[in-house]
């Protein structure tokens, strides 16, 4: 059977990700290695896109170093070089474009191009690789909430995405607001487990609205009036800040589940896709697959595998996949970070 070696770097948003992926044509994949260097941003909040591109810039060759001895290969094994491209902070990806460019000539390997928030659906191909279309993907992220279908593993059309902020960035500012460090989607998980989802009436912005838009950044807000109402963050119990974590999350998961349930009837999908950092919350996950179990036609939900939910290199490795098998290569020099981009493109 044919097969390539893939080398998938990632540097689009704070982590360094690289990995080696041997992607086989029947739509198999084995993860050789998934080297991760996280940066830390607990003292400023968020990531700065210069500090995080300089971390970036210290980060990558030795993570490229560490997936290569990991996997137990060397370069001259390696068959094409993935890199991110876009959506992402400009000079992050600049490095990660850069390192591929530089490696790729150096050590005469094709190079391809990789659009981030299509590897984050197609990592979740990485153990389904015969998903029945069409399919509905709800990705959410820190950056990007939207609902998409897909007629092919190659096939993306957008069916609407969030007007302000991302159900990944809701729960980061939430968190923030309740004295959590960032990321904040595990911590506010963390404490949901031991707080009541119904303590506070949290709106559930434009879930009744038809279309398939998100729009988060009124929940902030009456969360902010909650704890101001309450008195100020210092003066709320561990149960208040537990209740109202919990609350926040069921606000959001009402959202997300309500949303895609909808795409899904319309579009008749035979497959739901989770992808993006925030499908490893837990309760969303149960969440989801108990209503695709109420279509009453025969659908299924798949969910990314640990490791691969939230930032990694593997997934843009696995993106490259098809066209590194169909040898369509990008050329090195043409390759430049594209800070926006839809889904479509
Ligand atoms: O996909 P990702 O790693 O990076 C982007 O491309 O944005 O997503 C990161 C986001 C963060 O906002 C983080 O708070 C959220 O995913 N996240 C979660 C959980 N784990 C990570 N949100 C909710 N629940 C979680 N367990
Ligand atoms: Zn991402």
């Amino acid at each position: 059977m044919e097969s390539v070696l893939i080398l998938g770097i990632e540097s689009s948003f704070d982590d360094t990700g690289v990995s080696v992926v041997r992607a086989f044509s029947d739509g198999r994949f084995e993860i050789l290695s998934n080297e991760l260097a996280l940066q830390d941003h607990v003292k400023t909040g968020g990531a700065v896109p210069e500090l995080a591109a300089r971390r970036h810039g210290e980060n990558i060759v030795p993570t490229i170093q560490r997936a290569l001895s990991e996997s137990a290969v060397t370069p001259a094994d390696i068959d094409v070089i993935a890199v991110t491209t876009t959506p992402g902070m400009i000079a992050c990806l600049q490095v990660g474009i850069e390192t591929a460019r530089t490696l790729a000539v150096s050590w005469s390997k094709p190079l391809i191009g990789v659009h981030h928030m299509k590897a984050h659906i197609a990592s979740t191909f990485a153990e389904h690789p015969h998903v029945a279309f069409p399919a509905v993907v709800l990705l959410a992220s820190g950056a990007h909430t939207m609902l998409v279908r897909m007629d092919s593993a190659e096939q993306y059309a957008l069916l609407g995405q969030t007007r302000d902020d991302a159900a990944g960035e809701a729960f980061d500012k939430i968190a923030r607001m309740l004295g959590l460090p960032y990321p904040g989607g595990p911590e506010i998980a963390r404490l949901a487990e031991g707080g009541d989802p119904a303590a506070f009436a949290f709106p559930r912005p434009m879930a009744h609205e038809t279309g398939f838009e998100f729009s988060f950044a009124g929940l902030k807000t009456s969360i902010l009036y909650a704890i101001r109402d309450l008195g100020g963050l210092e003066a709320l119990s561990q149960q208040q800040i537990s209740d109202i974590a919990a609350s926040a999350q069921q606000a959001i998961i009402d959202v997300l589940v309500k949303k895609t349930m909808r795409a899904v009837k319309q579009e008749n999908a035979k497959t739901v896709i989770l992808g993006g950092g925030v499908s490893a919350n837990v309760a969303l996950r149960t969440q989801l697959e108990a209503a695709v179990l109420t279509v009453g036609y025969d659908c299924v939900l798949i969910v990314p595998s640990p490791g691969l939910f939230t930032d990694n290199g593997a997934m843009i490795a696995i993106a490259a996949a098809p066209r590194a098998l169909r040898k369509e290569y990008d050329d090195p020099f043409s390759l430049t970070p594209v800070p926006r981009t839809s889904i479509n493109d």
